[in-house]
C-alpha cells in the first residue's frame, strides 16, 4: 500500500500518550542476580510473589522462533479479545470514526465496536461468504479505521480467498485486522509470512483453540514494529498473567503433540461431515477450515432444543445473515463425535 500513515490512523490522545512504565519493564538486567525491591512485592517466594514479565519476552521469543516472526512484531493480549479492544482504544476515536465488519461474522468485532462508540459499517459476504471488495471500499470512508476479515470464517468455517484480501490489503484506506483463529485447521498458509509487503496488516491469533488452552486466555497479534509500538502504549502493563506465561511456553515445547491433537480433530471433522451429508433433517453441509461445521436443518431451532434435550449444547446461528435455519456443530472428541451422530439420526 502507497503512502501509508500510521500516525494518521492512531487517536489524537493516543498519539501524545506515554505507555505506563512499570518496574519489570524498565529493568533489563539479570533478575536472578538483583536484589528486587522495587514494586512493592512480597519478598516471600512462592513461585507468584513477583510481577510477571509486562513485555511477555520468554513467549514472545519462543513464538518468535516458531512463527520465523521478529519478537518486535509481537505483541500478546488476555485472548484475542482483549487485543481486538486495544486496536479499538488505539485506533478509534469515539462518535466519529468507523470499522467495517463482513457478516456472518465473529461477533466479537461488532460487541467492541459497541462498547467503544464506534460506528460500525457492515458489508455482508457474498452467498458463497467471500468478501465483496468494491461494496467494501465503497463503504469506506476517511473515517474508516479496521476492516476485519475472519480467515477461517467463524460461523462459516470457509477461508477467505486469498486474491480477495491482497484487493483490499492493497486499497482499503486502513487497517486491514485478519482473525486467524482457525488457522491451524486450515489448508491455507497464514499471512503471517506477508507481514512485510503490507504496513496497514494486523494478524490476529490464539491459544484458544488448536493448542487446546481456552482457559488461559493468550491471544497473538502479529503487525508492523510500530503498529505494536502503539497497542504496546496502551496495554495495561501486566496484562499476562505469570500462571498463562508459564503454561503457553509449556504448551509451546511439545509442537508434535499439538499437531497431533489438530490431525485428530480433522479426521473427526471428515467422519461427522461424512455423516452429515448423509441425514434427511439437513439440508446443506457448508465446507470447513476450522474445527466446526455450519450445518442449514429443515428446522433449526427445533433441532437445536431437541439436542439440547439430548444434553448436546450446539450453536444456532439462524439469526446470522445468509445463514438461515443453521446450527454451528464444534467437532469433538471421536466418542462426542459419535454421540452428536448418533443423537442427530434419532431426531430424523
Ligand atoms: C474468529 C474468532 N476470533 C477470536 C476468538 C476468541 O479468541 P480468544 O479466546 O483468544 O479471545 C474466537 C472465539 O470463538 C473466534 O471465533
Amino acid at each position: 500500500m502507497d503512502n501509508f500513515n500510521l500516525d494518521s490512523l492512531v487517536r489524537p490522545n493516543i498519539r501524545k500518550l506515554k505507555a505506563y512504565s512499570s518496574a519489570r519493564g524498565e529493568f533489563q538486567g539479570n533478575g536472578d542476580k538483583m536484589m528486587l525491591l522495587d514494586a512493592n512485592e512480597s519478598p516471600f517466594e512462592n513461585g507468584l510473589n513477583r510481577y510477571p514479565d509486562p513485555q511477555h519476552r520468554g513467549l514472545r521469543a519462543r513464538l518468535s522462533e516458531i512463527k520465523n516472526i521478529s519478537e518486535e512484531n509481537i505483541l500478546l493480549g488476555n485472548g484475542s479479545d482483549e487485543l481486538i479492544s486495544l486496536f479499538f482504544n488505539a485506533f478509534c476515536q469515539p462518535r466519529e470514526d468507523n470499522v467495517i465488519v463482513l457478516p456472518p461474522t465473529f461477533g466479537m468485532y461488532e460487541v467492541q465496536a459497541n462498547i467503544s462508540d464506534i460506528e460500525l459499517k457492515k458489508v455482508n459476504l457474498s452467498e458463497d461468504f467471500q468478501p465483496k471488495v468494491d461494496a467494501i471500499l465503497e463503504a469506506s470512508n476517511a473515517n474508516t479505521k479496521m476492516l476485519f476479515i475472519c480467515s477461517p470464517n467463524n460461523p462459516t468455517g470457509n477461508s477467505i480467498e486469498i486474491q480477495k484480501i491482497e484487493e483490499l490489503l492493497s486499497q482499503f484506506k486502513g487497517l486491514v485486522v485478519i482473525d486467524e483463529a482457525y488457522i491451524d485447521f486450515s489448508n491455507q498458509p497464514s499471512w503471517l509470512q506477508r507481514l512485510k509487503e503490507f504496513p496497514n496488516l494486523i494478524i490476529i491469533q490464539t491459544l484458544s483453540k488448536a493448542y487446546g488452552l481456552a482457559g488461559i486466555r493468550l491471544g497473538m497479534c502479529y503487525a508492523s514494529k510500530e503498529i505494536i509500538e502503539v497497542l504496546n502504549r496502551i496495554k495495561l502493563p501486566y496484562n499476562i498473567n505469570s500462571l498463562t506465561q508459564k503454561k503457553a511456553l509449556s504448551k509451546l515445547e511439545n509442537l508434535p503433540l499439538i499437531q497431533e491433537k489438530i490431525g485428530r480433530l480433522l479426521e473427526g471433522r471428515e467422519f461427522v461431515m461424512d455423516q452429515l451429508l448423509k441425514m434427511d433433517c439437513i439440508t446443506k453441509v457448508y465446507p470447513s477450515d476450522a474445527n466446526f461445521i455450519l450445518v442449514q436443518f429443515d428446522d433449526a431451532d427445533t433441532r437445536y432444543k431437541e439436542l439440547i434435550a439430548k444434553g448436546i449444547v450446539v450453536r444456532n446461528r439462524s439469526t446470522q445473515s445468509g445463514c438461515s435455519s443453521t446450527l454451528r456443530l464444534t467437532i469433538g472428541t471421536r466418542e462426542e463425535n459419535i454421540v452428536l451422530i448418533k443423537a442427530l439420526k434419532e431426531l430424523i
